[in-house]
């Protein structure tokens, strides 16, 4: 598809989930702010978001990270063209925040509108800061979703496979708390992998499929049973009974993190059996702020003759400069919306 006009300055807003973000994109220097509020400290006790608490966190701090992306860009409200705003998918009360503040600027100061996909603000994350060659591979691995695509251009691309049951970051999150590690568990996980040397001493079971779906359900139930088995996990009161042992905690960590890696590596060779025409393979979402995978992904597709992309840790996890780029390109090839926008 070609581009068909220039655009102006776009103000993206994405509260899909438990963060308020906004960022402003400039078509020619690219971004120019991007602000967020982090809701983690509020749903830190629940041990997971609460869709209520999420909403009314985001009608309270919209405003203000708006104002502050502006404020930072250095521009003011007149200067933006048209607004990105996140419509799907996601917890229909952010979502609704986050799309009405959107319609009342756009209503009310006469700009355009753009629905974007969240997943789609994650697949072109890579592209922010890097000239990714189309057509390219992308492993998007975050708390929500684990998926693959194959990217033919700035707006057209397919969903090629995806998880049957769990998302990647899903396992890291659940398995942490089956150890009593905390929330969110990816960080953690990796921090004991790493004082445990990257080594796989458990041999999890690795899901081989002869398609591109994936799956980490199985996973989580692999290590909890290995843990019973360990005379670790009480299944009866259902508590990990070996709190005190940080060895144990490092090794199930790390044979936890080399056994994903090698379900995506895995994945992704599948991938470009398929698509061999892809010039490059690139990783995105909150699961790519791991610095272990980075380095063994990036491994992978040098040794298969492909560049490889991930964003900085700042556009893996949820974001709003994400959002404003996809927004900029729908915005070249036309694909405005009107204040009849919904979310679904
Ligand atoms: O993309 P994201 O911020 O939010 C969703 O859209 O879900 O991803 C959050 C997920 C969580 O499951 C978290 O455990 C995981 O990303 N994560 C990590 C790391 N940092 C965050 N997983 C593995 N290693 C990390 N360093
Ligand atoms: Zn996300």
């Amino acid at each position: 598809m070609q581009p068909v006009n220039n655009t102006g300055l776009i103000l993206g807003i994405e509260s899909s989930c438990d963060e308020t973000a906004a960022a402003i994109y400039h078509p020619q220097h690219g971004i120019l702010s991007s602000t967020l509020f982090s809701q983690a400290e509020l749903h830190k006790t629940y041990g997971g978001v609460v869709p209520e608490i999420a909403s009314r966190s985001h009608i309270e701090k919209i405003g203000p990270i708006v104002d502050e992306a502006l404020s930072l860009a250095n521009v003011s409200l007149a200067d933006i063209e048209t607004i990105g705003v996140t419509s799907t998918p996601g917890l229909s009360g952010s979502l609704l925040t986050g799309l009405c503040f959107a319609k009342g600027i756009a209503y009310g100061a006469h700009k355009k509108i753009i629905g974007v996909n969240h997943l789609q603000g994650h697949v072109y994350s890579a592209c922010i800061e890097n000239d990714v060659p189309f057509p390219f591979l992308c492993l998007t691995a975050s708390g929500g979703h684990t998926s693959l695509y194959f990217v033919k251009d700035y707006v057209t691309y397919d969903l090629i496979g995806t998880t049957i049951d769990d998302a990647a970051g899903e396992a890291f999150d659940k398995i942490a708390k089956l150890l009593n590690l905390g929330y969110p568990g990816g960080p953690i996980i990796e921090q004991l992998a790493r004082e445990a040397g990257f080594k796989d001493y458990f041999n999890y079971p690795r899901m081989r499929k002869k398609n591109l779906s994936l799956s980490f359900s199985g996973l989580k139930t692999a290590v909890l049973y290995d843990l019973v088995k360990r005379n670790a996990y009480d299944l009866e009161k259902k508590i990990f009974t070996a709190a005190d042992d940080l060895q144990l905690k490092q090794q199930v960590a790390s044979s936890l993190l080399v056994c994903i890696k090698d379900i995506f590596i895995d994945r992704l060779d599948s991938a470009l059996d398929e698509y061999p025409e892809a010039q490059a393979i690139t990783f995105v979402g909150g699961v790519a702020c791991n610095a272990y995978l980075r380095e063994q992904l990036q491994k992978f597709a040098h040794k298969n003759q492909r560049s490889f992309f991930t964003p900085s840790p700042k556009y893996c996890t949820d974001n709003a400069a994400m959002i404003a780029f996809v927004a900029s390109k729908k915005a070249e090839h036309g694909m405005y919306d009107d204040l009849t926008l919904d979310i679904f």
